[in-house]
C-alpha cells in the first residue's frame, strides 16, 4: 500500500507543480520569446537532460516490472522514457515481459487450464522448461496476472501479485500519449526487441511489427523519443534500413559471448569484438547509440569495490554514439561493495547516490534504471 500512497502523494505534487510551471510559463510566455526556460520547462522532452533516465522495466524497483502501474509510476516520478522489453503472442501481438518464458513473472503456473501447455525448448542455446508466450494467444495472456520476479530483494513489490495484466505495447504507447497530456511534457518510449532471432525462426519475426507500430502511432523518425533496443546485431541493421527511428546496441555482460544470430551465422563476433574502437566504429554505422553493461564503463575489482574507469565512453563518443549503460539499482544485492548500507540485507537498498555519481563523472549519456526516483533526484532541475 505503500507504493499505491505514495504514488498519488507524488502525483498531487507534481500536478501541483506542473500546474505553477504552466501558469509561470504562459506569464513569461506573453512577454518573452518561446525560447525562454519557463516555458522550455513544461515541454521537457527525453532529451533533454543528462543524463537520461530510463526507467529499467518500468518503475520495476518499487512494483513488478513491465506492468501499466510500473510504467505510470516511473512517469509520475519524472523519467524521460519507459523501457517495455516485447515478446510476441501466438497470433502475433507484441506484449511486454523480459522473457518468453511466462512462469518467472505471472501466474501461469497456478492456472490448471494451461498445465499442458508447459513444455521445454532451448533459446538463444539455453534449455528452459516452462510455458511460452508463442504459445498462447493475447486473450489467454490477458486471463494471466503478473508477480513479482524477485520477491526476495523486492517484498514489497510482491505485495502487489495479481494487481496487474501483462500490457501489449499498444497500451502502454496509449498509456504514455495520455499522461504525457497530464504531465505536460513528452515521454520517451525505448523498447527491446527479446530473442529476436528465436521469434524469427518460429515465425513471429517482431521487426517489422515493431516498427509498424510505432510509424502508425506517429513516432516517425530520428527526433522522435524513441529508442529501439537489442542484444542482437543483424535485426538492428534491418531495422535501419525499415525506419529512421533511433537504435541501441546492448551489450552482454560477459564480453566472451556472442549475440544469438551470430553465433547461428558463425561469424565468430563477440561483444568484446563490438566494444573496441574499431568494433564501435561498425555499431555507428547503424545505431545511435549503445547499452553496455555497466562493467564495461567501470568494471569491478576483485574485492566487489568500483576499479578505474575504461576509455568505452571516450571511444563510444568518438564515433557519435550515445552511452546508455545498464542496470543500476538500489539493493545492497546489486550494488558494489563500498556503496552497500550497513544493514547487511541483500535487499537493504544502499547508496545508489554514491554509484551513479561515479558513472555520471565517468562522461555516461543515460541510464537504465530500477529506482528512477533517485535518479532524479540526483540529477536534480535541469532546465
Ligand atoms: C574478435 O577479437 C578476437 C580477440 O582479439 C580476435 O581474435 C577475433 O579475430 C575477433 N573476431 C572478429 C570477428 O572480429
Amino acid at each position: 500500500m505503500l507504493t499505491l500512497k505514495m504514488t498519488k502523494t507524488k502525483l498531487v505534487s507534481f500536478t501541483g507543480i506542473v500546474v505553477i510551471l504552466v501558469i509561470v510559463g504562459v506569464t513569461i510566455g506573453l512577454a518573452a520569446p518561446a525560447t525562454s526556460s519557463a516555458r522550455r520547462l513544461t515541454d521537457r522532452g527525453p532529451d533533454d537532460c543528462t543524463p537520461v533516465i530510463i526507467a529499467h522495466r518500468g518503475a520495476s524497483g518499487y512494483v513488478p516490472e513491465h506492468t501499466l502501474g510500473a510504467y505510470a509510476l516511473a512517469i509520475l516520478m519524472g523519467a524521460d522514457y519507459v523501457e517495455p522489453d516485447l515478446v510476441i503472442t501466438k497470433d502475433g501481438h507484441l506484449i511486454a515481459r523480459h522473457d518468453n518464458s511466462l512462469g518467472l513473472t505471472t501466474d501461469v503456473a497456478s492456472h490448471p487450464e494451461f498445465a499442458h501447455r508447459h513444455r521445454s525448448q532451448a533459446i538463444d542455446g539455453i534449455e528452459l522448461s516452462g510455458w511460452f508466450t508463442e504459445d498462447f494467444t493475447l486473450d489467454e495472456i490477458k486471463t494471466l496476472r503478473t508477480v513479482e520476479r524477485i520477491p526476495d530483494i523486492r517484498p514489497g513489490n510482491a505485495r502487489l501479485d495479481g494487481s496487474f495484466q501483462i500490457p501489449t505495447f499498444q497500451e502502454i504507447i496509449d498509456l504514455v500519449k495520455s499522461m504525457q497530456i497530464s504531465q505536460r511534457r513528452t515521454i520517451g518510449i525505448y523498447p527491446e526487441i527479446k530473442h529476436s532471432s528465436h521469434f524469427k525462426n518460429i515465425g513471429l519475426p517482431m521487426e517489422e511489427l515493431v516498427v509498424n507500430t510505432f510509424h502508425s502511432n506517429g513516432y516517425l523518425d530520428s527526433s522522435s523519443p524513441v529508442y529501439i533496443q537489442s542484444f542482437e546485431v543483424n535485426n538492428l541493421k534491418e531495422l535501419k534500413k525499415l525506419t529512421n527511428l533511433r537504435l541501441l546496441q546492448l551489450y552482454e555482460s560477459d564480453k566472451s559471448t556472442q549475440p544469438a544470430d551470430q553465433i547461428l551465422l558463425n561469424t565468430g563476433l563477440t561483444y568484446y569484438n563490438m566494444s573496441t574502437p574499431e568494433g564501435l566504429a561498425e555499431v555507428a554505422k547503424y545505431a545511435a547509440a549503445v547499452g553496455p553493461d555497466k562493467g564495461y564503463i567501470i568494471p569491478r575489482n576483485d574485492d566487489n569495490t568500483l576499479g578505474d574507469p575504461t576509455t568505452f565512453i571516450q571511444d563510444a563518443h568518438a564515433v557519435n554514439l550515445k552511452v546508455h549503460p545498464y542496470t543500476f539499482r538500489a539493493e545492497n544485492s546489486f550494488l558494489p561493495e563500498e556503496y552497500k548500507s550497513d544493514n547487511p540485507s541483500e535487499s537493504a537498498s544502499g547508496n545508489l547516490k554514491g554509484e551513479l555519481q561515479k558513472f555520471i563523472d565517468a562522461g555516461i549519456d543515460g541510464i537504465f534504471v530500477d529506482h528512477p526516483d533517485i535518479a532524479l533526484r540526483l540529477r536534480g532541475p535541469c532546465l
